[in-house]
Parts: structure tokens; C-alpha cells; sequence
């Protein structure tokens, strides 16, 4: 593991952006696996700077995201797709045909998340995936669990991740309580893994380092992949 520990958010944003605009250049075509949530919003806005300054051109570049909220559609302004669209897609000039996330609007949950995975696997695998990291140790919405799933699948999420998640809604009552996610041997298959742990996630990646390795803390699994680096504000 190649661990990175910076000061503050914009260093982060710096730092990651930086990665992913390596991997895009070494190779147009990229596979790139994306987050949603607060930590990579800054990584966002540094690639839409480097796309605005000629630097970086996202036309080859195919994108598929972790996660989507059970009854989230495209234009569902809580759904993971808008957020990606306000915070980079609309701002660069990838092709809308090449960006991927699980269909939450679904009415047959088993076949779409199927569907994702062979997806993925259609468009030769994830080149590089970014990830955010639960303050209770989930990737994607593989929440702490005596057993993970592989594939993409419907996940249950936690009274933990309910609450944190409330920030983005009027009422807690709207939370979406189900969400289908990739799979944690998805995002193993990865062929480079970038884990962002941003303002108050120090405790759990600190955590997750000591830690062994554990579907109880399932970013702990990440120490099995041969190429991961983790930066991270560290006070
Ligand atoms: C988002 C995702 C989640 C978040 C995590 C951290 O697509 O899969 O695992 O990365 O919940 O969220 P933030 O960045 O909002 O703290």
C-alpha cells in the first residue's frame, strides 16, 4: 500500500486528481471506477480545471460509479447519476454514453446488478477506482457484515450510514434505506485502487491500517489488492 497523508482537503483534491489524470493520459481509453459524497467533490473540480485548461480530454475515458440509491432515477436530484453529472460530467467532455451506474429505478434489482457486472467486465475491467470510505468502514455500501458479496448486488444500509447520509436531504424520513452497490470482489478486481479518506476520516483509515483484515471493517480488504494507495488528512 502506498499511504499518502496530507494537511488538508485541497492537497487531497490536488494529489487525487493528479493520479487520475495519469492514468487518463497513459491511457485515453480508461476504465475509471467513481464515487460519490463529499470526499471526491475537490478531485471533481481539479479534473474539470485541468479539462478547462486543454490538459486533460475525457472523450476515450468510460466511467462506472459504486453505488445508486434503490428508487433513484437519472434525473432524481438525491440520485447519484445527477450528483456526477453537477459535479464533473457536465463540465467535461465525456461521452454521456460511456458513464455507468446501476439503474435504481430497476424492477428487477438480481438482473440489473448482473447487468453492471458483466458491464464492467464488457468494457475490459476498472483501470483505476476511486473510493470514499464510510466513518464505519464501507466501500461502496458494503456495509460491515459477518460476509461481503462479490458482485454488484441490493445492499441494506446501516442506521450509521442512514444518518450520515441525512445531510443531503429535508427530513430523514427521505433517506433512501437500500442502495445497489458494487461488490467488494468488484472493486478488488480493479487494477489500481485510490482510496480518499477526507476531513474527519482519519480515525477509521488509522483504524482500517491497524486493523486485520476483516469483513467487519470491509476496507480493511483492500490489503489484499497489489496496488492501492490511500491519501488521507491527517492532523
Ligand atoms: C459513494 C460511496 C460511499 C462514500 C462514503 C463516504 O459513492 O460509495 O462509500 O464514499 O460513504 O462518503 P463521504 O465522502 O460523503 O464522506
Amino acid at each position: 500500500m502506498n499511504i499518502i497523508r496530507v494537511a488538508d482537503e485541497a492537497q487531497l483534491s490536488e494529489k487525487a486528481a493528479a493520479m487520475i489524470a495519469a492514468q487518463i493520459r497513459k491511457k485515453p481509453d480508461a476504465v475509471l471506477g467513481l464515487a460519490t459524497g463529499s470526499t471526491p467533490v475537490g478531485t471533481y473540480q481539479e479534473l474539470i480545471r485541468k479539462y478547462e485548461a486543454g490538459k486533460l480530454d475525457f472523450s476515450g475515458v468510460t466511467t462506472f460509479n459504486l453505488d445508486e440509491y434503490v428508487g433513484a432515477g437519472p434525473e432524481d436530484p438525491h440520485g447519484y447519476m445527477y450528483f456526477m453529472r453537477k459535479q464533473l460530467f457536465d463540465h467535461v467532455n465525456i461521452r454521456k454514453e460511456q458513464t455507468n451506474i446501476p439503474d435504481g429505478c430497476c424492477t428487477d434489482a438480481a438482473a440489473e446488478c448482473e447487468q453492471y457486472d458483466r458491464r464492467i467486465r464488457a468494457a475490459g475491467g476498472i483501470d483505476l477506482q476511486l473510493l470514499g470510505i464510510g466513518a464505519n468502514g464501507h466501500i461502496a455500501f458494503n456495509e460491515p457484515a459477518e460476509q461481503l458479496i462479490y458482485g454488484t448486488h441490493k445492499e441494506q444500509l446501516t442506521a450509521s450510514t442512514i444518518a450520515a447520509n441525512a445531510r443531503f436531504f429535508r427530513d430523514k424520513s427521505e433517506v433512501p434505506t437500500q442502495a445497489l452497490s458494487m461488490g467488494i470482489g468488484i472493486i478488488m478486481e480493479a487494477e489500481q485502487i485510490l482510496l480518499l479518506g477526507g476531513a474527519g476520516k482519519q480515525r477509521i483509515i488509522e483504524q482500517m491500517l491497524a486493523s486485520e483484515i476483516t469483513t467487519r471493517l470491509p476496507a480493511s480488504l483492500l490489503k489484499l489488492h497489489r496496488a492501492v494507495t490511500i491519501i488521507y488528512i491527517a492532523q
